[in-house]
């Protein structure tokens, strides 16, 4: 190792410190929880501004919560580097956040660059609170649906109320977009939250393409009854017909290369063991490298939804939260990310994510480029996440070089 290297080891265990302090910014003691435009999401953005500033970097939050740091004069191009500093509820501690950190990282590292770089710590891209994701890098990209604002979470809290309490400013969502002739790219370094890379023993692995996901929300309307009394021909159960279409939606994916099917929410109404269920309200995550095959997907569970429903005389609606677009990173700037894990005399793995990130967003408004860290037995959204300091310092080190190279 030469000393360089052992320089920015250094910055990697802070990077480290630093994802462990905000981990510890939670709405759920003993576990970490930071949704959307909440006390512990600010209090998270309070922390990044503070690390920020000490780097040399002038902040600002946007209109919708976002902490932006810059360095560099005004009116230089701008490289903007990103992720996310929501999580998800019961959450690692590296998912987002890492990319954030080794921003701030990165920029107390570079010097005389002939541009200017800006990190952005996006307020949401987990979605959680409000069922829509990716609100922060889908205002920074001018692409905000402005109807989300009306949505309200599981307490009956408006996003637009939420929004104003958290310091954010509804009215100034527009004002947010960056004007793309300004951007000369994204970068975003993000866990990759699979196996691969541990298969292979890599540390680094360089983004090809993101998988497009739908978010539906599905209900099942049936009919409340005595549990004990009406007779299992004559019942219009919800749950019964949810899970009928649960294992549909499983087998589907199953059958399908690439495509994985994810219902991770589900509400029974009234709820109780001795009423049948009048009510199954679920959600539904779609995901595939290829559009063409995810449309056809949606349509077939959606056809047999109904199918379902209908059999058992029971109501079905079926509700689009979110659509996104698979995206392929620029090929530009993936070269030049390339040449900085090879400079390292690592191989380079290219793979596609099926995780969303920011970054899909944000290539509706700059060429998009993003660089995997290794996590333990590829593990995410649970607290068991982990990263060594050996890739972290890794990340740090590609990441410097390939700043460095965009000269
Ligand atoms: C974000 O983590 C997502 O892929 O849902
Ligand atoms: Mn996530
Ligand atoms: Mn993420």
């Amino acid at each position: 190792m030469d000393s360089e290297f052992r320089i920015t080891e250094r910055e990697a265990s802070r990077v480290l410190d630093r994802c462990d302090t905000l981990a510890g910014l939670t709405e759920e003691p003993g576990v970490v929880t930071r949704r959307f435009a909440t006390p512990a999401l600010r209090e998270a953005g309070r922390h990044v501004t503070t690390w920020m500033e000490a780097a040399g970097m002038k902040v600002h939050r946007d209109a919708i919560g976002n902490v932006i740091g810059r360095a560099g004069d005004p009116g230089l191009p701008t490289l903007l580097i990103g992720s996310h500093l929501d999580t998800v509820r019961n959450a690692g501690r590296y998912d987002g956040i890492l990319g954030v950190l080794v921003g701030i990282a990165c920029v107390e590292l570079v010097r005389d660059l002939p541009y200017a770089i800006e990190v952005l710590g996006f307020a949401d891209e987990e979605g959680v609170r409000y069922g829509t994701a990716y609100l922060g890098s889908s205002v920074v990209a001018g692409r905000f649906d402005h109807a989300a604002l009306e949505r309200r979470d599981a307490d009956g809290v408006r996003m637009r109320d939420a929004l104003k309490e958290f310091g954010g400013d509804p009215a100034g969502l527009e004002a947010s977009r960056r004007d793309p002739d300004d951007l000369i790219g994204y970068y975003e370094v993000h866990i990759e939250q699979g196996p691969v890379l541990e298969n292979e023993n890599l540390p680094l692995g360089v983004v090809s393409a993101i998988a497009g996901q739908t978010r539906a929300t599905v209900t099942f309307q049936g009919q409340a009854g005595h549990a004990g009394t009406v007779p299992m021909a004559l019942r219009h159960d919800a749950l019964s017909a949810a899970a009928e279409w649960i294992g549909v939606t499983e087998a589907t994916a199953r059958g399908r290369e690439g495509l994985v099917a994810t219902i991770g929410e589900l509400r029974i109404e009234p709820g109780a063991s001795n009423v049948i269920p009048a009510k199954a309200t679920l959600s539904l995550d779609l995901r595939h490298g290829d559009d063409a095959t995810r449309a056809g997907a949606r349509e077939e569970l959606r056809d047999r939804a109904g199918a379902i429903a209908a059999k058992r005389g029971v109501e079905l609606d079926w509700s689009i939260v979110q659509e996104t677009p698979a995206v392929e990173c620029s090929r530009e700037l993936t070269d030049r990310v390339s040449e900085a894990v090879a400079a390292l005399g690592h191989p380079v793995r290219r793979l596609a994510s099926g995780a969303g990130h920011d970054a899909a967003i944000i290539s509706t408004l700059a060429p998009v480029s993003m660089l995997f860290v290794r996590c333990a037995g590829g593990i995410s959204h649970n607290p068991a996440e982990a990263v060594t300091l050996e890739d972290v310092a890794a990340a740090l080190e590609a990441s410097v070089r390939f700043l460095e190279a965009l000269r």
